[in-house]
């Protein structure tokens, strides 16, 4: 202990006196006040105990994420002799638990430590409580993009903040803000597409939800936008590899969506693992610093991911110690090390600043920020967790939200001769490994990091197989299993031949495929045909004359080019989350008209990355759907390109009509559309307006998206939608991120409708 205390800590602790009535404690004092008594009257060591985080398992019993059990002994050594202000992480467990077990350790905290600081609980609650067992479970973010509806985004984050706020954790680790853009990369679905506007207004709508729920005040909530930034578009597809993007691109297209939950209040940020153009991100002083302080204004918390420090070290190989590795990460910008495993970070830390390496006013500028959290989510008011709202756990309220969510992001992708809705099918076969399992629909993040245990999940969560039977009580459904299905090399003819008169005997097939849960690096893949043998099974199954359905429950587009044309319907389900399967079931019976949208570009074959608003470089290619032809595309060549969907009715645009014909910094312009509803059913469409400047200083995407907007429509009734459009909008940044306004020529498109203005400057 004596090792870890300097000789001013000796000072400080020599003058402190405590009464209780220490300025810090009087929540009437302003924030600012207070955390500027408390950093008075801390010592260094204190202080660098407030910039670390550790994990769970080096102060649980049994050093198992599984293990929410706390060793009074580990617990109080990391809290009162090293000053730890910080834990993270755990899995699945009652609410009770998790209450027994913040309750201790708050305990520790608050009234065994000298100064009583609360800590600060991190926790992957990612989609939903996902790491509480009974919790509600939305539909991953990928679903969420897909939906359009931001209200989706707000809710996710407001039934976490009522369904765990009271149980102690203050932070979650949600949004993630990085863009879908590379789909191998193994996050994707984390993310709410590739759309930097999309992902925006998805992410800034979850940070109001879940930090401003006057329900559970006078409890406060943390969200974190992960992960800063770049980090969703390795070259190599593959988790935590190296990036190449300018500084223009940075700006353009992956600052904007941390942008605007930077300005929507978002607390804390967590930053990027990887490496942009050879300098790893959290020892970048240009992105931590300059970037994310001096040009976009955040004040809140940066904490570093998973080891971060200690990859400098022994996996990016630019610092030759944990030491070096540490001041490289804390000079550049980072308030907290998620170290989490050691105490390395906070010995080294201390050493660099007794050594006059590290001014301790760049310790104390972290710690303000760290305290400052504390003060404001009330953690010195109410530090200790409570057992008053438990019944609201995954209460019905709850679920059918996730249920609207998950209904609303299903995207109909294919729909020949209206083979969907299936009103009264009387046997249906159902096929793929998906067509039986919970986990698959739930993804990673639910209740353990690469998704429970089949058995884990709630026995009142519905498979697409019992989702089917409570959709068509009257219809016989007969689950095959992968065994079922003859092997076309071995299989005799006369064995072929009964399967597929048994195939035809049926009025539909579903085969549900797709994906395995997995998470991070465990998700890397070299080829993003869908895995094992399920195109094979998919050519057999559709040479039935009976209608074919394939539902794809997947993280990431895997292709499909292969079979596309020989399947009826197809439906991208995503990871729906909790209520999934019905939601699924209500697509395809038509209780609900789908009304999901791609939230990226489904790429044609492997190597096709091309998202919607890609710049005008590659006009040409050899298209293997048309005998090698070379044929004009880009991101046109996308069989289900962003913003694409289908649904059971028809959508008329028309009157496209805009205020003026030119748009000048001081004048803006309106559009507008009517949208008339020429179908049968009730249905919503989701309103995308993008626009086009056709000349730019830089190179320009050919469209981007400006704004979204979701109606519901019943057969026969209109609406008229407008959107007002400023220069600023138009505007685009240069490497240093600043505006170059637009000129020119300007298109803006809704629908199948485009009108054109001029930008005069
Ligand atoms: C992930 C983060 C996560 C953190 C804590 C990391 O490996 O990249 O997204 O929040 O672990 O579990």
């Amino acid at each position: 202990m004596e090792h870890f205390q300097s000789q001013s800590d000796l000072n400080v602790l020599k003058d402190s006196k405590l009464d209780g009535g220490e300025a810090y404690r009087n929540p009437k004092l302003p924030v600012f006040d207070r955390v500027e008594d408390l950093l008075n009257r801390m010592t260094l060591y204190e202080k660098i105990g407030q910039m670390t985080q550790l994990d769970i398992t080096m102060i649980n019993t049994t050093g198992e994420q599984k293990d929410v059990a706390l060793d009074p002994v580990k617990a109080r050594e990391m809290v009162l002799e090293h000053h730890i202000g910080s834990f993270l992480n755990g899995e699945a467990v009652p609410a009770r638990t998790w209450f027994e077990y913040m309750r201790q350790l708050t305990r520790i905290a608050v009234e065994e430590t000298r100064l009583g600081i609360p800590v600060i609980y991190g926790i992957d609650h990612i989609h939903g409580a996902s790491y509480l067992e009974g919790a509600t479970i939305f539909p991953q973010s990928i679903n969420i993009g897909a939906s359009f509806n931001p209200e989706h985004a707000r809710y996710t984050g407001l039934v976490t903040a009522i369904e765990v706020a009271d149980l102690g954790h203050h932070w979650i680790f949600t949004p993630i803000l990085d863009l879908g853009v590379q789909p191998l990369w193994p996050r994707l679905w984390e993310t709410y597409g590739e759309d930097p506007h999309l992902a925006g207004t998805m992410g800034a709508a979850y940070v109001d939800g879940l930090q401003n729920c006057e329900e559970t005040a006078p409890r406060k909530l943390a969200a974190t936008g992960k992960h800063f930034l770049g980090y969703s578009d390795p070259r190599s597809g593959w988790d935590r590899t190296p990036a190449q993007l300018s500084m223009q691109q940075i700006h353009e297209f992956h600052r904007p969506s941390f942008q605007k939950a930077v300005d929507a209040g978002l607390r804390t940020i967590m930053t990027n693992s990887g490496e942009i153009n050879g300098v790893p991100v959290v020892a970048s002083h240009d992105i931590l610093t300059k970037l994310l302080r001096d040009q976009m204004g955040f004040e809140g918390v940066v904490v570093t991911d998973w080891e971060d420090i200690g990859k400098l070290v022994n996996f990016h190989y630019t610092a030759e110690n944990f030491k070096k590795a540490t001041y490289d990460a804390v000079m550049a910008g980072v308030d907290m090390s998620m170290t989490p495993l050691h105490l390395d970070f906070n010995s080294s830390l201390l050493e660099l600043v007794e050594e006059g390496h590290i001014p301790e006013q760049r310790i104390d500028e972290s710690v303000r920020r760290i305290l400052t959290l504390k003060f404001e989510l009330g953690l010195f008011e109410n530090p200790y967790p409570s057992g008053d709202r438990f019944e609201c756990i995954g209460s019905s309220d709850h679920r059918r939200k996730a249920l609207e969510a998950a209904r609303e992001s299903i995207v109909l992708l294919k729909n020949d001769r209206n083979t969907l809705p299936a009103s009264e099918p009387r046997r249906i076969g159902l096929f793929g490994m998906s067509a039986d399992s919970k986990r698959n629909l739930c993804g990673g993040w639910t209740l353990s990091w690469q998704g429970g245990r089949e058995a884990e999940y709630p026995d009142d969560m519905l498979t697409i197989y019992s989702a089917l039977k409570a959709e068509y009580p009257q219809a016989e459904i007969i689950l095959h299993g992968p065994e079922d299905i003859p092997n076309q090399k071995s299989a005799s003819d006369a064995e072929m031949a009964d399967f597929v008169k048994m195939l035809n005997g049926m009025n539909m097939l579903v085969y549900a495929g797709g994906e395995e849960p997995y998470c991070e690096f465990a998700g890397n893949i070299t080829d993003l045909r869908l895995p094992g043998n399920q195109t094979d099974e998919l050519k057999l199954l559709s040479g039935s004359e009976s209608p074919l359905i394939l539902v794809l429950v997947q993280g990431r587009p895997r292709l499909i080019t292969d079979i596309v044309d020989d399947i009826d319907a197809i439906i991208f389900a995503g990871l729906p989350g909790l209520e999934g399967a019905t939601a699924i079931a209500n697509v395809i019976s038509g209780k609900v008209n789908p009304s999901g949208r791609m939230p990226v570009s489904y790429p044609m074959s492997p190597n096709h990355y091309l998202p919607y608003n890609h710049k005008r470089s590659n006009l040409y290619f050899v298209d293997p759907q048309k005998a090698n032809q070379i044929v004009q595309g880009g991101a046109a060549a996308s069989p289900f390109p962003f913003g694409h969907g289908l649904g059971y009715t028809t959508f008329e645009y028309s009157e496209l009509k805009l205020s003026d014909r030119s748009i000048s910094r001081n004048r803006h312009l309106t559009a507008r559309v009517t949208l008339t509803n020429t179908g049968q059913v009730e249905g919503m469409e989701s309103v995308l307006w993008f626009t086009s400047t056709r000349t730019g200083r830089i190179t320009r995407p050919v469209k981007e998206l400006r704004h979204f907007e979701k109606i519901s429509l019943k057969p026969g009734e209109s609406a008229t939608l407008e959107f007002v459009l400023s220069a600023e909008m138009l505007a685009y940044p240069d490497e240093n991120g600043k505006l170059i306004p637009a000129s020119g020529s300007c298109d803006i498109m809704t629908g199948n409708l485009k009108e054109s203005f001029r930008i005069d400057l």
